[in-house]
């Protein structure tokens, strides 16, 4: 199926690894022009032009808007910082905690998609944001899923006031997906294995029933890429607002 990404243009944050580095290889393997954005040096590649820029600062988002107009924003930047992630409840996180949550899921998509939207107005665009099942239901930390819960408004929010410009947004939900996150020892998964005094291969084993993943397995980063890359092309032109969950049947809800 050709996707029509051809000579399209394409911004992807949080681009170095996990499900933006997936996302910046699948969308350059369908013709795409991808700028790959995030703190640490990317190897450039076929396709593929690193942007080497902290989001949550002006100047990392003033870098993005120096790309120029583009075709496909992809708001992949995000994550459990390192505070929230071992926080024993809603009591255990303060302030500042709350804050880098809301900079990193939030407000570095709200100033990126502000700054790229003349451009991607001008090109009748469109917007996807990398939300979580966080969103959808009470899993710990409160401070991600609230903002995660915020960028899923947020999508909707695009949609509604720019679809009929030309624009669509859409959210891609993911569930537990096999990122460095689970597999290194100093991720999320690693830290919950420390903490069950478990070593990390039996306790991933453990997962997908106690997570109630269906499938039986955490989703691989380039399962959730293809979701992206098909909403993010011309054969999906009348999706919009619209959430995408790729989680191996987590949410039970209906
Ligand atoms: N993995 C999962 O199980 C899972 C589940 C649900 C939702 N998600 C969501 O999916 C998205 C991707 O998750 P992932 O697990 O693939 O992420 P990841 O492996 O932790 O990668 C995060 C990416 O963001 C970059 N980054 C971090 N802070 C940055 C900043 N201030 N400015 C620019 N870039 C920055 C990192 O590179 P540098 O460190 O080099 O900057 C890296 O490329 C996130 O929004 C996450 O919330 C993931």
């Amino acid at each position: 199926m050709d996707l029509h990404l051809t000579g399209k243009t394409a911004v992807v944050t949080g681009a170095s690894k996990g499900i933006g580095a997936a996302t910046a290889t699948a969308l350059a393997a369908e013709g795409a022009h991808v700028f790959a954005v995030a703190r640490s040096p990317i190897a450039a590649r076929p396709g593929v032009t690193p942007v080497t820029a902290d989001l949550v600062t002006p100047e990392g988002v003033a870098a993005v808007a120096a790309l120029g107009d583009v075709d496909v924003l992809v708001n992949n930047l995000g994550g459990v910082i390192p505070e929230s992630m071992g926080a024993a409840g809603f009591l255990a996180i303060d302030d500042d905690a709350w804050q880098r949550t809301y900079e990193l899921n939030l407000f570095a998509t709200v100033r990126v998609t502000r700054a790229l939207l003349p451009g991607l107005l001008a090109r009748r665009g469109v917007v996807v944001n990398v939300s979580s099942i966080g969103a959808r239901a009470a899993f710990p930390p409160v401070d991600y899923g609230t903002a995660k819960a915020a960028l899923n408004n947020l999508t909707k929010a695009l949609s509604e006031e720019f679809a009929p410009r030309g624009l669509r947004a859409l959210t891609v939900t993911p569930g537990p997906t096999r990122t460095a996150n689970w597999s290194d020892p100093g991720g999320y998964a690693g830290q919950l294995a420390r903490e069950a005094g478990t070593p990390l291969p039996e306790f991933l084993k453990t997962v997908p029933a106690a997570m109630g993943i269906t499938t039986g397995r955490l989703t691989e980063p380039e399962e959730t890429a293809a979701l992206i890359t098909f909403l993010a092309s011309p054969a999906a032109a009348n999706m919009t607002g619209t959430e995408h969950v790729i989680d191996g049947g987590v949410l039970k809800t209906v």
